[in-house]
């Protein structure tokens, strides 16, 4: 018995030591940490739970029969985050470079299953070279078995993916399926094809962080939501996003006891609107000024940045923020934005995670790049992800509201549940001198003073649509609020808002535009 006993410590030991102290020396020469440092620094003390210590690959091809390490190139299992249930698994390099392998899929299959039993979140900690090309077809199956699980856990349990090595190939899918993912700048890229077969194919020279790195895919891809300077940083992100987020589609944020007063006043907010109609301010000001605490957790931070996305909370409230930024393009909605904002309002949506969305946004952007770029698709697929939203939906319109773009923006005609106003609302079909160009165009070329009329024009214009009063008289504003009381009104709004129950007609699935 003491021999059998003997036997278990020393393969523990042999699985714990993954692909060998040589490798993990490798490893940590690039800077990495291995699969089970990245678990330890990610799950709370002394909590991992491994199953699957024992698995091996089973493949004969290319006598790779003769090269097997206990657990393969994966380490699965479940532990807690904050007190509260994860599952995990972390690719680990020093085995085949972490490629995949029919039995590795079949392990992160199986705690993805526990997942979705449990209604728990799965976080993937990504690091391989890709599929076990001497596993062929087998290596493949088992991608195709793990994006099987990431589709039908879509919108039932949080799916989060952290890059923090190679992900090429079919890799990347995984990823791209999940909720949310994360890149180790320096130290991770994805890409479908390497710059390799990049050159071969296309003739075209790039490096491996210029084809796929952090900075690409949170700059200009969008394909990652956030970018960090290196692994800790990523395993203590993962943590606070989690703090957001609820175990499952079923249930509720976690409340967080909150000192903030609600009833704040911000002074700042009643001056933030400069008087001139074209000149930009800060919307992370106002998001600072109204949320507990001032704390906001962007996603897509470096992309898209004329609309801001990401959580906050209101009174110990986990909420999304969905905010334009007069900043940058004026605020304008464009294709990237629309589809950076609907991809989060579609997830706090499923996760029962209510909208906050503050409103500046004088319209689409105009022009060939856009139209031929598909932004009427682009811009249909924000308009659908607020107008199926069914979540409590409050809106603040704090200055520019114009055409299709007000629609878009949560308005009261795509379920806004409590919609309000500041006092420097304009809400229109477009702006003064576009629209007097229109409709009174006969008007000023008539005139003996063309400029003068069409400055008079602007003015009348200005008068019946430059403020929040004529939205209101319809019912389309529910309240014009003072800026500085805005904290107190949202936190109001929400709570009138926590017991909202609204649901969609039963379909098999909707055909969204994608
Ligand atoms: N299948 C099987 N083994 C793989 C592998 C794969 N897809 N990718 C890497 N490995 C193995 C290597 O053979 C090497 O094994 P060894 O140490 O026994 O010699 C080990 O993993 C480490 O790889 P190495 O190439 O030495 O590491 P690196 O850091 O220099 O490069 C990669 C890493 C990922 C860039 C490189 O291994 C690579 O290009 N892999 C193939 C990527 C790919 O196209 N995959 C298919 C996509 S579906």
């Amino acid at each position: 018995q003491l021999d059998k006993i003997k036997e278990l410590i020393q393969l523990r030991e042999e699985a714990r030591l993954g692909g060998g102290e040589k490798r993990i020396q490798k490893q940590h020469d690039k800077g990495k940490y291995t699969a089970r440092e990245r678990i330890a620094l990610l799950l709370d003390e002394g909590s991992f739970e491994e199953v699957d210590m024992f698995v091996q690959h089973r493949c004969t091809n290319f006598g790779i029969d003769k090269k097997k390490f206990l657990g393969d190139a994966i380490v699965t299992g479940s532990g807690t985050i904050d007190g509260r249930l994860v599952y995990i698994f972390a690719q680990d390099f020093t085995v085949f470079g972490g490629a995949l392998s029919e039995m590795m899929a079949s392990k992160i299959c199986k705690i993805m299953d526990m997942a979705m039993h449990m209604g728990a979140p799965v976080i993937g900690l990504n690091d391989s070279g890709g599929a076990r090309i001497q596993e062929g077809v087998n290596a493949l199956k088992g991608y195709g078995e793990i994006f099987q699980r990431n589709i039908l856990a879509s919108g039932v349990v949080p799916q989060i993916s952290a890059i923090f090595g190679p992900c090429a190939g079919g890799a990347v899918y995984s990823p791209a399926l999940t909720d949310f993912t994360i890149m180790s700048r320096g130290t991770s890229y994805m890409f479908l094809t390497g710059p390799k077969v990049v050159k071969t194919v296309t003739g075209e020279d790039v490096s491996q962080e210029d084809l796929g790195g952090a900075s690409v895919h949170t700059t200009k891809s969008g394909v990652a939501h956030f970018a960090v300077d290196n692994e800790d940083d990523g395993l203590r992100l993962i943590r606070h996003l989690l703090s957001f987020l609820p175990q499952n589609n079923m249930e509720e944020a976690p409340f967080v006891e909150c000192d903030d007063p609600i009833d704040r006043l911000e002074d700042s907010l009643n001056e933030i609107i400069p008087d001139e109609p074209n000149r930009a301010y800060d919307m992370y000001d106002v998001i600072g000024a109204v949320v507990d605490h001032g704390e906001f957790l962007e996603v897509h931070q470096d992309w898209a940045k004329n609309i801001i996305v990401g959580f906050a909370r209101f009174n110990g409230m986990s909420v999304g923020i969905v905010a334009n930024q007069p900043k940058v393009m004026a605020g304008c909605l464009d294709s990237n934005a629309s589809r950076k904002a609907a991809r989060f309002v579609r997830f706090c949506d499923a996760f029962n995670i209510p909208l906050v969305t503050l409103v500046d946004v004088p319209g689409f952007l105009p022009g060939t790049g856009q139209e031929y770029n598909g932004v009427i698709t682009h811009g249909a697929k924000l308009l659908y992800a607020f107008g199926e939203a069914t979540v409590p939906k409050v809106t603040v319109t704090l200055r520019k509201s114009y055409g299709g773009a007000y629609i878009v923006m949560s308005s009261k005609h795509l379920r806004g549940d409590i919609n309000y106003a500041w006092p420097s609302s304009e809400i229109a079909v477009m702006g003064p001198s576009g629209a007097v160009e229109i409709i009174f165009a006969k008007d000023v070329k008539e005139s003996d003073d063309p400029q003068r009329t069409a400055l008079e024009k602007e003015e009348e214009y200005r008068k019946a649509f430059a403020n929040p009063y004529n939205a209101s008289s319809y019912g389309y504003m529910d309240d014009v609020i003072e800026p500085r009381n805005t904290r107190f009104r949202v936190i109001r709004a929400l709570e009138q808002l926590r017991t909202k129950r609204l649901t969609n007609p039963a379909k098999k699935h909707d055909n969204m535009p994608l």
